[in-house]
Parts: structure tokens; C-alpha cells; sequence
């Protein structure tokens, strides 16, 4: 494992930490109800996706690095705090996209770990239920917002990811270069 490798992988650990924490305060303050149910059950997950990260790294003999900043800093900073429940949901829906998106093409990358592939492979299997079930609450949104105002949120955050993933590749090309280039596609 290389520096690279190991920035990367400590920087989704930071990442997943961040979002446990995230789906956490909302877990303590959403009222009882299907969402507060489901978002608890998401919370627990991304505490067990930091836990499979770390445990990737101590099973290649390293230690995370310490970070100082994670996705999701980034992403406030450039769309806005949300300020209610279906700004919450879209903000997460755009975010759980991209995190699969990337686990997905990290996964591509020939002659990776076995410990890096199956930690890809078991998150991934999670973060499925997540767009499933945010992108399911989003839907029931339409009602108390309308479809047009969910949408038009949605794209927003969408921009707002875009702008941020496109900075975020720009600053650290020669750590995360790699695992974007098709070239270096397994199939
Ligand atoms: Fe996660
Ligand atoms: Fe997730």
C-alpha cells in the first residue's frame, strides 16, 4: 500500500465518520416516525462503514491519517445548511449518489487490495438501502411540497456536489487520479 492508497482510505473513514455523525444529531431530534426509524438504522450503518475502513487499514499494516477535513464540509459550505426535513433528504440523496459512485469506480481499479474490494463491495450493499429508502421519503416530500420545489431542490444540491467533487479532484489529482482514470479499469 502506498501513500496515496492510504490518504484515500483514511479519507473515507473521516467521511463516513462525519456522515454517522450527520444522520446522528438528526437521529436525536427528528420526531418518532418512519423517517426518524430509517435514519437511525443509516446512522448505525455509516458508524459500521468507519469501522470496516479502520479495519481495512490495520489488515494492511497501516494507521489512518488524520484528516482535517471531510466531503461533507465542503458541501455545506457550497449549498447551505438545510433548513427542513425534505432539504435534508435531498442534500443526502445527492450525497449517497456520489459515494457510491466513487466506492463503484474504486472498485474498477485492477490490483486492488483484497481488503480494499471487500470493504467496497460490503459498503456498497448498504448505501443501495440508503438511495432506496431517502430516494422512497423524497417521493412522500412531493405531497407537503410539491414536486417542482423537491426537484428543484434536488438539483441544487446536485450542483452544489458537482462544484465540490470537481474542486476536491482538482486539489488532490495525484492521490485520487488513479482511481478515475478508465485506463486503469479492471473490466
Ligand atoms: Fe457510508
Ligand atoms: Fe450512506
Amino acid at each position: 500500500m502506498n501513500d496515496n492508497d492510504r490518504w484515500i482510505l483514511s479519507f473515507y473513514r473521516h467521511s463516513e465518520i462525519s456522515g454517522a455523525q450527520f444522520f446522528a444529531r438528526l437521529a436525536k431530534s427528528l420526531p418518532a416516525g418512519p423517517i426518524q426509524f430509517d435514519l437511525t438504522k443509516h446512522f448505525a450503518d455509516e458508524s459500521q462503514h468507519a469501522w470496516y475502513w479502520s479495519r481495512a487499514i490495520n489488515d494492511m499494516g497501516m494507521e489512518p491519517l488524520k484528516m482535517t477535513f471531510a466531503y461533507q464540509d465542503h458541501y455545506l459550505e457550497a449549498a447551505g445548511m438545510p433548513t427542513n426535513v425534505m432539504e435534508i433528504l435531498a442534500l443526502t440523496q445527492v450525497f449517497e449518489r456520489r459515494i457510491i459512485a466513487q466506492y463503484a469506480r474504486h472498485a474498477r481499479v485492477r490490483d486492488i487490495h483484497p481488503a480494499v474490494r471487500a470493504t467496497l463491495e460490503l459498503i456498497m450493499e448498504d448505501e443501495k438501502w440508503h438511495i432506496q429508502w431517502v430516494g422512497d421519503a423524497l417521493k412522500q416530500m412531493e405531497e407537503k411540497f410539491g414536486a417542482e420545489r423537491v426537484k428543484n431542490t434536488y438539483e441544487r444540491y446536485r450542483k452544489a456536489d458537482e462544484e465540490v467533487y470537481g474542486r476536491l479532484i482538482a486539489e488532490h489529482d495525484e492521490r485520487v487520479g488513479h482511481i478515475l482514470d478508465k485506463q486503469n479499469y479492471a473490466f
